[in-house]
């Protein structure tokens, strides 16, 4: 390190759903070392189908540690200073392969795909007044393409390879953190079948009060217990790397699914406290601590994280939103508004100080949370002939704040506590102009608590928090990174205050509920 003296280092597989990224922190002084990325290719086969190769993942895994290496021996450290590995990943993905060859049967297919439309409509067929929340009070979420159980099953009723490998017991599922580990662990040849509670919480198929896959559950989507990988805590020593290559000889310690690891990273670590992250989605996760609360206003229940197999389940409620900066490079690619993301999303929305009354809801893959309906589809309305693509650019800002704005409200329905502020990371909150509105639109209520911290959206300075959370589970089980300390860790921000009226907010809110309803029906006007 800068001083001379070598520190333990932690180092973490994060894979996203447009990258895959692998970083190496020096646990003492939670210092990011050395990151190396690489992008990922999505295919889209049909209008609402995305799938990606899990061979690719396992490749870019293996070149990012490479690079991470090389350059991590520059700054006078080795491999083996590595104590411990962590693996993230983009939740609900959900891979089939063949447990004796290790080839996967299928592409694996991305939470955001919507090709499970008529398996849902076949489940629900099955439950009381096809009621979409029928099994939440076990699973903690609704009835939703969003989750892997669908997927499994929509493979095994639809993909030939699956279903002889099904009969000729050869067919295991898992989340990317399961394949990930498995393939690391000697894939075919041996290979640990684990996922940790947080991923196994976003299936459909785990009893979220037992954390153990639920026979009720499995039998309605008609899933083997044996085609499943192990429920893990996502703090403890799994196993040891030994794939014959790069990371050969690491213990890895820790799993997190992504959002869950960036509300670790991010420190919401008590009671109250919440986080969201700006990415194509956006993820609203406010810690519960160990009581499980039950949304009754659209938001889905999930595990936070359980720091060691002997610690208690800390949960959450979330609130997810599919398009986020997805409708900016929708803006980008579909309607060519802009050329740039980062840059003219900000500067060209930035020309004009309102949307002119313009409302864009992006409902792109139907609408998740709180609305939780896959009929929705996309509208842009308000427009008269003063309207310019600078009004529409603003009005895609202004949705990811809105829909944001609705999950707060669902929040602030269950909890029956106003939220004081609200933590956030991920590349978009590089746009400022993004965050004041944010903190515009939302406008967190005053709180009657003793310190100021009240009324105010805080901006993390690190866009990334996503391998850090996991980074702190996996040197947690090993002894180098204390979860205890983190908890109390203090991270500096950037503030964004609210500069408008409660009036004014509620107002233009009003609209965009209107412009929602719109939304809402247009499947079925
Ligand atoms: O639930 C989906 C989520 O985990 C995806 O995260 O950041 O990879 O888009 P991200």
């Amino acid at each position: 390190s800068k001083d001379g003296i070598k520190r333990p280092l932690v180092a973490v597989i994060d894979d996203g759903t447009k990258t895959v990224r692998f970083v190496i922190y020096e646990a003492e002084r939670s210092e990011e070392l050395v990151a190396h990325q690489l992008d990922k290719t999505i295919v889209e086969p049909q209008e609402g189908w995305y799938e990606q190769d899990p061979i690719e993942i396992l490749h870019h895994i293996n070149t990012c540690a490479e690079k991470a290496l090389e350059d991590l021996v520059e700054l006078g450290y080795s491999k083996e200073d590595i104590v411990s590995l962590g693996v993230t990943n983009q939740r609900e993905t959900t891979i089939a392969w063949d447990k004796f060859t290790g080839e996967p049967l299928h592409p694996a297919i991305l939470w955001n795909d919507n090709r499970t439309d008529s398996t849902v409509d076949a489940i629900l067929a099955k439950v009381p007044d096809r009621n979409k929340n029928h099994l939440k009070s076990i699973s903690g979420l609704p009835i939703s393409p969003y989750f892997s159980a669908l997927k499994m099953k929509w493979l095994k009723d639809n993909v030939k390879a699956v279903k002889t490998a099904a009969r000729e017991k050869r067919l295991v599922y898992g989340t990317v953190d399961a394949w990930i580990v498995w393939n690391l662990t000697g894939g075919a040849n041996n290979g640990l079948h684990i996922t940790d509670v947080t991923n196994a919480s976003r299936t459909l198929l785990m009893n979220i009060d037992t954390l153990s896959w639920d026979p009720m559950l499995l039998r309605l989507f008609g899933i083997h217990r044996d085609t499943l990988p192990a429920i893990r805590s996502s703090s403890e020593v799994y196993a040891t790397v030994c794939n014959g290559a790069i990371l050969d000889g690491i213990r890895i310690s820790g799993i997190l699914g992504n959002q869950q690891s960036a509300l670790v990273g991010q420190n919401c670590l008590k009671s109250g406290q919440a986080k969201n992250t700006y990415r194509s989605g956006c993820f609203l996760l406010y810690n519960t601590g160990k009581t499980r609360v039950h949304s009754t206003h659209g938001l889905i229940t999930t595990l936070a994280y359980k720091m060691g197999p002997e610690e208690p389940p800390v949960y959450a409620l979330e609130g997810s939103i599919a398009v986020a900066g997805g409708a900016m490079k929708f803006l980008r690619d579909n309607l060519h508004l802009i050329k740039d993301v980062a840059t003219d999303t900000e500067k060209i929305a930035g020309q004009v100080f309102s949307t002119g009354d313009v409302y864009f809801v992006p409902a792109f893959s139907g609408l998740y949370a709180p609305y939780w309906r896959k009929d929705a589809r996309g509208i842009i309305c308000g427009i008269t002939a003063f309207t310019t693509k600078k009004h529409i650019i603003r009005a895609a800002l202004e949705a990811v704040c809105f829909q944001t704005r609705d999950i707060l409200e669902a929040m602030n329905r269950d909890c029956g506590v106003p939220l004081a502020k609200l933590h956030v990371d991920g590349k978009m909150t590089s746009n400022d102009l993004l965050m004041q509105l944010q903190a515009d639109l939302t406008g967190i209520p005053v709180c009657s608590s003793l310190d100021s911290l009240c009324n105010f959206t805080v901006r993390a300075r690190s866009w990334d928090m996503t391998a850090l959370g996991v980074a702190v589970a996996a040197g947690n089980s090993v002894g180098v990174w204390s979860y205890e300390e983190w908890r109390h860790h203090a991270t500096p921000n950037d503030v964004y205050l609210p500069t408008t009226t409660n009036d004014d907010r509620d107002a233009r809110y009003t609209k965009w509920k209107m412009a929602v309803q719109r939304s809402l029906g247009w499947a079925t006007a």
